[in-house]
C-alpha cells in the first residue's frame, strides 16, 4: 500500500475512533480493540487447520490442539498481556482463571470458537465475548459492560456494543476493521426464523408458537452456527432465533454465560429482545459456569409472541 491514509489506518483507527467518539471508557476501548485484533490470530489458526484437514501436518510434525482449545489459548494469552483483565472464564475451562494481579477492571468470558464442528463444512463460525465489571455469578444486567462477537465467514466481521448501541465492523484486505453498520436498529417484526433442537423433542407450547410463525410465512434460516445465525437476524434487522427447552433437555443446549448473555446484550442494544421464553436472559442469574438455558432472541414481535405461547396465554 502507498503512504498516507492506508498506513494510518493500520491500527484500526476506524474502530478506535468510533469507540472514542461514542464515549467508551479508555480501558474498555483498548480491551475491545485488542480482542478484535485477536480475532485475526484465531482466523489464522482456522486457516492453519485447513492445511491439517488437507492431510498436511505442521512443520514440526506435532499433534495440533483442537481448534477450540487453541483459540482459547490465544485469547487467554492476549488478555493476560492486556493489563485490563483480572479473570477469564471460558467454555473451554472448568473454572474462572485468574489472569491478572487482581486490581484490573474487567472479567472476560469467552466461547473462543463457537460452531467448531462446522469447520470441515466451511460454514461460518465465530468467537463470542462478554466483558464484565463484576463477578459473573449473578445477573448479566448487573455485571456486563460490553459484548462482542467475531464471525469467520467469507468476510471476518466484528459486532460490538459497549452499552451505546450495536455496531458492525468488517475486516478489510489491509487488516483494518472498518465501520459497516452503525447503530443497528431492529424492526418490530421480521420474516425469518432459526430453530435449534429436534422437532420430536419440542414442547407442545413451543410447537404451537412455531406453527404460528410458519402459518405467517416465516422463512427458515438455520446454519447450526450460533454466531452466524444471530448475525443474520441482526443484520437483516428482524426475525427470531430459538434453541428451546426440549423434552430430553429442559434447559436447552446453549450456555447462559458464554453464549446467551453476550448475544442478549447486543440484541437489546439494537432494540431487540432475548428471553428464555418469559424472563429476559440478562435477568437470569448465573449460578454455575456451564449453566444452560432456553433462548428466544430477535425482534420484539416474535419474542413477545413466543412469551404468550409459552406462558399459556394463547
Ligand atoms: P460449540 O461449537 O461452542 O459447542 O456450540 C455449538 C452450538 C451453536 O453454535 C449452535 O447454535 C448449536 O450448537 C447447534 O446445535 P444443534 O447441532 O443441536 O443444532
Ligand atoms: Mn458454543
Ligand atoms: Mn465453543
Amino acid at each position: 500500500m502507498g503512504e498516507g491514509i492506508s498506513d494510518y489506518t493500520k491500527f484500526s483507527v476506524d474502530l478506535r475512533r468510533h469507540m472514542w467518539l461514542s464515549g467508551v471508557d479508555q480501558e474498555l476501548r483498548r480491551l475491545i480493540w485488542q480482542i478484535a485484533v485477536t480475532g485475526k490470530y484465531i482466523s489464522a489458526k482456522i486457516h492453519e487447520s485447513n492445511r491439517k484437514l488437507a492431510g498436511i501436518k505442521n512443520i514440526y510434525g506435532e499433534e495440533q490442539l483442537a481448534l477450540d482449545r487453541s483459540s482459547d489459548e490465544i485469547l487467554k494469552n492476549q488478555l493476560k498481556f492486556s493489563g485490563f483483565v483480572r479473570e477469564y472464564a471460558s467454555e473451554e475451562q472448568d473454572e474462572v482463571i485468574q489472569i491478572g494481579q487482581g486490581s484490573e477492571s474487567y472479567i472476560v468470558t469467552a466461547d473462543p470458537l463457537d460452531g467448531s464442528s462446522l469447520v470441515d463444512t466451511n460454514l461460518a463460525i465465530g468467537t463470542i465475548i462478554g466483558i464484565h465489571k463484576a463477578s459473573v455469578f449473578g445477573r448479566g444486567r448487573d455485571s456486563l459492560v460490553a459484548a462482542l462477537y467475531i464471525t469467520y465467514g467469507p468476510l471476518i466481521t466484528m459486532v460490538y456494543s459497549a452499552g451505546k448501541g450495536t455496531h458492525e465492523f468488517v475486516l478489510n484486505r489491509e487488516g483494518e476493521y472498518v465501520l459497516s453498520e452503525e447503530n443497528i436498529k431492529m424492526k418490530e417484526k421480521g420474516d425469518i426464523y432459526s430453530l435449534g433442537g429436534l422437532r420430536k423433542e419440542w414442547t407442545e407450547k413451543h410447537r404451537r408458537f412455531i406453527e404460528d410463525l410458519e402459518s405467517q410465512g416465516y422463512k427458515l434460516r438455520y446454519s447450526g452456527g450460533f454466531v452466524p445465525d444471530i448475525n443474520q437476524i441482526l443484520i437483516k434487522r428482524g426475525g427470531i432465533f430459538t434453541y428451546p427447552a426440549l423434552t430430553t433437555s429442559p434447559q436447552g443446549k446453549l450456555r447462559l454465560l458464554f453464549e446467551l448473555q453476550p448475544m442478549a446484550f447486543l440484541m437489546e442494544q439494537a432494540g431487540g429482545m432475548a428471553t428464555d421464553g418469559s424472563t429476559p436472559i440478562l435477568d437470569i442469574p448465573v449460578v454455575k459456569l456451564n449453566q444452560r438455558c432456553p433462548i428466544y432472541i430477535g425482534s420484539k414481535y416474535e419474542v413477545e409472541s413466543a412469551k404468550k405461547y409459552l406462558e399459556g396465554e394463547v
